[in-house]
This record gives structure tokens, sequence and C-alpha cells, in this order.
């Protein structure tokens, strides 16, 4: 895919595979490699493996494996020479003018960097209406009284909407083209189809994406108008359960103290980040999707979900964690007393009590055993409710350790005798579709070791794998092996003098062959040398002459059981070889 001396070959050639790769897992090293947990499928183990010497990836586990290219492409979801871009623009290598880029392609771009700076550009118009105007000021004094001082409104770039209907429209009509402006969503049509301010009187929160541009709002009622959060309707550069709210600030305290704090709104966030942990990220509607728990995981896995103790805020509470345990998050969770979301609690209880009570977490199962105590446990049927209630948390842990720990406490605790427990929930199990994908047994057995190590050698040895590419080509010794098509492939490429990239290469594989090639470059071993080149390649040439000999043999077999006349030349042209491949097979001894 990237050709040599292109400029995505370049890009390769230059960027690092560990780092780029470690903004969206979490990496350890270990030996020559770097391991993690798999970002396409979960687990709870890391089978996901990174070379930094060879630089691609692989998972032991589902077989993902490629170059860092594919890696971007896989995870952000976007095409070949995006992903190129994307890896120059994280590596900081300079990206030429593209001229090949298609139409659509160059005119969505520019769409996407039009709305980004029109967003950008609606965002100080919001902050400047706060001193602007009579309302404006107005809805200064609301975030005064909830608390918010002007350093804090700058610092979380809060604003306020005019309510004419046209304040933001007469702005920007000059400015930005009419298409834009209805794809901004931040216009609305009437029914005569003239735009105009979709957000109006409403207090005004910039949402930024997770890297730090603001590309949606949302607007809060003053009052008590209705909805109480209008938000930006999805466009070309926000969908909305991709987003986290406060996500770009909160990155480097998710890293460095490595748990995440999960509201469900934006006050919540300024609130809690104020109080001095800005490990804060919200979720902003009920509840948490997919894409947004991949996101966060990029950071950490450890999660303390502090969401509303209304019924709404516990639902979702449950909803998240769902969600959460799939992904393979080690998930605590608080609820705060007197029915307080986290902003009104830190405002009365202040940020000291909010951060012993964060603290004290309890992890999730807890949590949700005392929520199944709260059920009428006085009869059958309620236990029943309550098993009910767990279960379906129970089946979504990946690791049977816990799992099994998890029933002995909910057995204890909901005063259930453990082995009906257990029974019913073998049978919960075995209804369900498993979800970890087993590891294809074929795989790490196919291959003996001199055809995996003809195979690295291959990749890695510059000194002499054009001459064993040829030698191996010659006397077609990758036939019949069960490598035969990657040794094929790599002979092919050494044959041109390119240096093989296993990542390219396995591009042409199938998913046997490919993954075996991922397994066997992993493997790591001394650097070749020539000697064991020479040695892997005899005992190849020996496994050939095996074969051959045991062809001989039966058709010799077979010609003393016709006895035919005639055949007494073709007799004896088999003997001899079959002698010729003995000596082969048992050199005299010297
Ligand atoms: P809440 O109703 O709990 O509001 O909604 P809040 O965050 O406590 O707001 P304040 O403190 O009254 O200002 C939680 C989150 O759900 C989303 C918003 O992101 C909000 O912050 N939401 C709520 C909406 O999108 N629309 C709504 O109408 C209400
Ligand atoms: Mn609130």
């Amino acid at each position: 895919m990237a050709e040599a001396g292109s400029f995505a070959d370049r890009v390769k050639q230059q960027a690092d595979i560990v780092r780029v790769v470690g903004e969206y897992v979490r990496l350890k090293k270990s030996g020559l490699n770097f391991t993690g947990l798999c970002p396409f499928h979960s687990e709870k183990t890391p089978s996901f493996s990174v070379s930094a010497t060879k630089q691609f990836y692989y998972c032991f586990g589902c077989g993902a494996g490629g170059d860092i290219f594919k890696f971007v492409m896989e995870m952000d979801k976007i095409t070949f020479p995006e992903s190129v871009r994307a890896v120059a623009e994280k590596c900081g290598i300079a990206i030429p003018r593209a001229k090949e880029r298609t139409p659509e392609e160059r005119q969505q771009n520019q769409q996407r960097t039009s709305l980004v700076e029109l967003h950008r550009e609606a965002a100080s118009f919001f902050e400047q209406q706060l001193n602007a105007t009579q309302e404006g000021r107005a809805a200064k004094a609301y975030l005064l009284d909830r608390g918010l001082d002007p350093e804090a409104m700058a610092r979380f770039g809060i604003g306020f909407a005019p309510s004419g209907g046209e304040a933001l429209l007469r702005a920007f009509k000059q400015k930005y083209p009419e298409k834009s402006l209805e794809v901004s969503g931040l216009f609305s049509r009437d029914q005569n189809g003239r735009l105009f301010d979709r957000f109006r009187r409403r207090v005004m929160f910039p949402i930024a994406n997770d890297s730090g541009k603001i590309v949606a709002f949302g607007g809060r009622a003053l009052g008590d108008d209705l909805p109480k959060y209008l938000n930006s309707p999805e466009t070309p550069i926000y969908t909305k359960g991709n987003i986290l709210y406060h996500l770009d600030r909160a990155k480097e305290a998710l890293r460095q103290r490595d748990f995440a704090v999960l509201v469900e709104g934006y006050m919540d966030a300024i609130a809690v980040a104020r109080a001095g942990i800005s490990n804060v990220v919200a979720s902003c509607g009920t509840s948490l999707t997919e894409p947004q728990v991949k996101l966060l995981s990029r950071f950490t896995r450890r999660i303390i979900v502090n969401y509303d103790p209304d019924t709404a805020g516990q639902a979702a509470t449950e909803r998240s964690l769902t969600i959460l345990l799939e992904q393979g998050a080690e998930v605590r969770v608080l609820a705060l007393p007197g029915g307080k979301d986290p902003d009104s609690f830190i405002r009365s209880e202040g940020a000291t009590a909010y951060t012993k009570l964060l603290n004290e977490a309890p992890p999730y199962v807890d949590y949700l055993i005392s929520r199944a105590r709260k059920m009428d446990m006085s009869t059958a049927e309620g236990k029943l409710r309550a098993v009910n209630f767990l279960m379906p948390y129970v089946q979504r842990i990946p690791d049977r350790i816990l799992r099994s720990e998890w029933a002995t406490r909910i057995a204890q605790q909901l005063r259930i005798e453990e082995p009906v427990l257990r029974e019913s929930m073998r049978k919960a199990a075995s209804e369900r579709r498993s979800e970890v994908k087993a590891r294809p047994e074929l795989v790490g057995r196919i291959g003996k070791p001199a055809e995996r190590r003809l195979v690295q050698m291959l990749i890695e040895a510059e000194e002499f794998r054009a001459q064993l590419a040829e030698e191996i080509r010659a006397e077609e010794l990758h036939r019949g092996l069960e490598s035969e098509r990657i040794l094929a492939a790599l002979v092919e490429v050494c044959a041109t003098g390119i240096r093989p990239d296993a990542a390219e290469l396995a591009l042409s594989l199938e998913e046997r062959d490919r993954r075996l090639l991922f397994e066997i470059a992993f493997e790591s071993a001394a650097p070749p040398t020539r000697a064991e080149a020479e040695s892997c390649l005899a005992v190849l040439r020996r496994r050939r002459a095996e074969e051959e000999l045991s062809v001989v043999q039966k058709q010799i077999e077979s010609f003393a059981a016709a006895a035919g006349a005639g055949a007494g030349g073709e007799l004896r042209r088999l003997l001899e070889r079959k002698q010729e491949l003995r000596r082969r097979l048992d050199p005299p001894a010297h």
C-alpha cells in the first residue's frame, strides 16, 4: 500500500507506531514489544502486541493486525489516504499539498474545516454576549448565582445566545455561505424557508471533540423553558455518541491518575473539574455509548460512574454499566447522598467532602447488590426479581473467576443458597452467545520451526535475504510446506530487492496465512546468520528427499507387484533414485 518513495512510505518510515498506538491503547513494554488490551475485541488480559522494531501490531486473540495506517484506519474508521494524513499529523510530518484527493473528499474536508472555524467563531460570539447586552448580563448573573465566577466562565468558554432569533445569523450571514450555516446545526429554517438562530436565550456550553476543536453546543434554558438543554443536531463534525464532554481537557489527568469520573451533565463536569478533579468527563445525555467507552479507555479503564441518584440517573447508571463491563472497564459507582448531582453536592458540601466520597466509591458489584437488596426480599418472588436484576451484569463479566466471586457475594447478600444460584447462572450462560472469539486452534501449530525461521530470516536478514530467497525459489523448497504461500510471497518481494514488510505482505494473504505470518514475525530470535539459514535450508531439502523417497518406494512396490515385462528400465531408474535419496538422507559419517 505504501509505495516505495511515496509520501505514505515516508510517513511510515518516520512514524513511531508505539507512540501512535499508545494514543489509543494503554501499552506496556514487554521485552522488545509492547502489549495492551486489544481495542478490536473485548478482553481482560492483553493479547494485543505492537512491535517497535518491525512497526506493526497484531492481536493474538482476535487476529487483527497490520501497520500503523491500518491501525488508524480501523480505529478512526477512515480511509487509507485519510489515515496517512492523520498519522503524518500525529507525528508532526509536513503534509504535501494534496492534489491526489478525490473532489468529493476535498470538498468534505473543506466543509469540515469551515464548520470547525464557524464553531470557533460562534463560541467567541456567545462569550461576548455575556457582557454585551442586558439579557447577556442577566445570563451572567444566573451563572454567578450557580457558583461560576468569570474566570470559570472563561475557562470553560461559557457564553450566551440572545433571544432575538437573528443575532448569530446577522453576525454570520455575510461571512459564511448559506449552505455552511445550514449544515452547522446552529440555525433552523422557518415556514418560509428563512434561517434563524437555533439557540435563543440560552446559556451556551461549547462541546469540543477529543482534539479540542469545538464541534457543537449545549444550550441551557435560563428559566424553566423546555427543553432544559438543547443540543446541536448531528452534523458532519459532530456525532453525539462519539463525544465525551471535557475529554479534551481531561486527557492528561486521565493518564496520570489512571481513572475517570463519569458524570451526566455539563455543569457536573465543570463543578468536578473545578474541585480539582480534572479527570472528569460527561456523557451529556442519559446513557453511555460504546464509542464513548472506547474513546475513554484509550486513557484509562478505571471508571467511577457518578450519575444523578434520581430514577433516571439510576437507570442510566445501570445501562452504562452494561456497556462499561462489556468493554472490560473496572467500574465503581458513586451515588451521592441527599439526591444530589455532583454539581449541587459540591456546591453545598464542598470539594473535600466530594473527593472523600469519590475515594470511597464502592465497586459496582456492591452498588448493584445494594440496589437489589432494596427490592422486597421477604418473598421468593422478590428474591427471584433481585437475582434477575443482577444476572445480566454477571453474564457480561468476561472473566470466569470474577463471575464466580460474584456468585458467592450475591448468594451471601441475598441469602440464597449458592448452588441454586450457580445453577441458574449456568443456565443463563448457556443461553447466551459467546462473545470472546476463541483463538483458532490452527494458529501457533502450523509451520515447523525451520520454515518459521526462514520466514523470519527473509524479513530480517538484510545481508543475505536476496540470496536466500533465490535458493528457495530455484529449488522450490517452499512447495508443499504449510507456510508455502507466505514463503512464496516473501520470495517474490525479495526478488525485487524491496525490503519485505510483514504488515503489507499480510494484506495479500488469506486469513490463516495472515495470522501465521504475524505470529511468526512476532517470535523473537537472535539475529539470523548465514550458517543458520543453511541449516534451515538443509532441513527443507531433507524433508523434500524424504517425501520423494516414500513416493519412489511406493512406485517400486507397485512395479514389483505388476512384474510386467518391459518395465525393467523404469524400475532400474527408480531403484537408482532410491539409493541416491538414501545416500542423501544418511550421509556417511565423517
Ligand atoms: P440534568 O437534567 O440532570 O441536568 O441533565 P443538570 O446537568 O443537572 O443541569 P442543571 O444543573 O439543572 O443545569 C443532565 C444532562 O443531560 C443532558 C444535558 O447534557 C445535561 O447536562 N440533557 C438534559 C439534555 O441533553 N437535554 C435535556 O433536556 C436535559
Ligand atoms: Mn445539576
